[in-house]
């Protein structure tokens, strides 16, 4: 078995990317992840890749007077690394069709809320605030629309009494751990079995 090529963008603490890079280590697991690249050099996620021995990069958006302009920075890297899929994993950035399109189909995201419900940010609160009796994870393809692309995989997870988004966030964070490898071993092993159509 091949491993698909596997690149995680993020922004922050990593710890979806962390545990992309544990599944990863499993022998039959259908991914491995060549490289960690964040926007911000500061992201703690960044330390915990160099742990795992896995490359790291930053494209600092700051860097950049337009959208169109980093995600071209990015994408460039990105292609330069011979990458099947990307996986957004805490990657807190608007993207363009710039970095979108040449990805599409190949790139996914974790959201923290039941997709369609809640895209955006804050979805916790809002959740709560809404009454709502579960809140949840998903994981999907990334196309123009925000949080709107095909859904792969969700996990529900019970708002409990005096939950706040605190609470509510780590308890539906313990769920997105576990989806996500699930999720993208899926769609690495959907993408074998188109490649082999293909060929
Ligand atoms: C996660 O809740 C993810 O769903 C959201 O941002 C958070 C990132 O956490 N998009 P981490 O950086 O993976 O720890």
């Amino acid at each position: 078995m091949i491993k698909k090529r596997v690149g995680v963008l993020i922004s922050g603490s990593g710890s979806n990317m962390h545990a992309l890079v544990k599944a990863s280590r499993i022998v039959d697991y259908r991914a491995e992840i060549v490289c960690v690249v964040s926007n911000k050099p500061e992201a703690g996620g960044l330390k915990i890749a160099q742990d795992e021995g896995i490359a790291t990069h930053v494209v600092n958006h700051k860097n950049y007077s337009t959208r169109e302009a980093f995600d071209a920075a990015l994408n460039d890297y990105l292609q330069s690394q011979n990458l099947d899929l990307i996986a957004c994993a805490g990657f807190m950035r608007i993207m363009t069709p710039v970095l979108i399109a040449p990805w599409q189909g190949r790139m996914i995201n974790i959201h923290p809320s039941l997709l369609p419900l809640y895209k955006g940010l804050h979805t916790h609160q809002r959740a709560i605030d809404d009454g709502q009796k579960f809140g949840g994870c998903s994981v999907h393809y990334v196309t123009l629309e925000l949080d709107g692309g095909p859904l792969i995989a969700q996990t529900q997870v019970p708002i409990l009494k005096g939950d706040t988004a605190e609470t509510l966030a780590a308890r539906v964070l313990v769920e997105e751990h576990k989806l996500y490898p699930v999720a993208l071993a899926k769609v690495a092993q959907s993408l074998g079995a188109r490649q082999k159509t293909i060929q």
